[in-house]
C-alpha cells in the first residue's frame, strides 16, 4: 500500500504517494524527476547518490523516501544560485576534477558538506571526508585539487561577505517616518 510523503526538495515542497520501500534516490530520480543524483552501485559503497538531508551528506540509496518525510533534501540541481555555480561546482570545473562525470554529483555534494563542517580541511581530512565516494576515472588527484580550490574560494567568499556586513549602512527609514 502506498504511503504519503511530504518532502522539501531544493526548496520546493513535494507531496507524493509512494511505496514504503521506495529508496530516496529512486524517489528523487523517478518521482521528482531530478536525475542528477546517480546510482553507481547496489551496495551503498560508491557515493554517487549523495545528497544533503537537512544539510547533512547522506547516501540516498541507503534510506527510504518515506524516511525523508518532513525534511529538506538538497540535490546537485539545487546547489547553484540561478546561473551562478556553487563554489564547489566551479572548483571541479576549473580544476578538471572529473572525467566521465558519473561520480561527480556525489563528490560535489560530499565536498559541500565537508567544507560546511570544516572550511579549511587538510589533505588527510579531505581524503577522510570523501572516503565514501568512489571514482573509476580520475585517480583522485584532480578531485583533491578541486576540493582544495573550493575550500579557498569558500573562505574568500566568507571573508568578503563579512567585510561587506561590516560596512553595510543602517536601513533607511521609510518616507514619512519621524515627521
Ligand atoms: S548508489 Fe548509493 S552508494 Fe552507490
Ligand atoms: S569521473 Fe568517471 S567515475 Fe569519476
Amino acid at each position: 500500500m502506498r504511503q504519503s510523503v511530504t518532502v522539501t526538495v531544493n526548496g520546493v515542497p513535494h507531496e507524493d504517494a509512494v511505496e514504503p520501500r521506495l529508496l530516496l534516490v529512486h524517489y528523487l530520480r523517478e518521482v521528482a524527476g531530478l536525475t542528477g543524483t546517480h546510482v553507481g552501485c547496489d551496495t551503498s559503497q560508491c557515493g554517487a547518490c549523495t545528497v544533503l538531508l537537512d544539510g547533512m551528506a547522506v547516501k540516498s540509496c541507503s534510506m527510504f523516501a518515506v524516511q525523508a518525510g518532513g525534511r529538506a533534501v538538497t540535490t546537485i540541481e539545487g546547489l547553484a544560485s540561478g546561473t551562478e555555480l556553487h563554489p564547489v561546482q566551479r572548483a571541479f570545473w576549473d580544476e578538471h576534477g572529473l572525467q566521465c562525470g558519473f561520480c561527480t554529483p556525489g563528490f560535489i555534494m560530499a565536498t559541500a558538506y565537508l567544507l560546511d563542517q570544516n572550511p579549511s580541511p587538510s589533505d588527510d581530512q579531505i581524503r577522510k571526508g570523501l572516503e565514501g565516494n568512489l571514482c573509476r576515472c580520475t585517480g583522485y588527484e584532480n578531485i583533491l585539487r578541486a576540493v582544495r580550490a573550493a575550500g579557498r574560494a569558500t573562505a574568500t567568499k566568507a571573508a568578503v561577505e563579512a567585510a561587506v556586513d561590516e560596512v553595510t549602512p543602517p536601513s533607511p527609514q521609510p518616507v514619512g517616518v519621524g515627521g
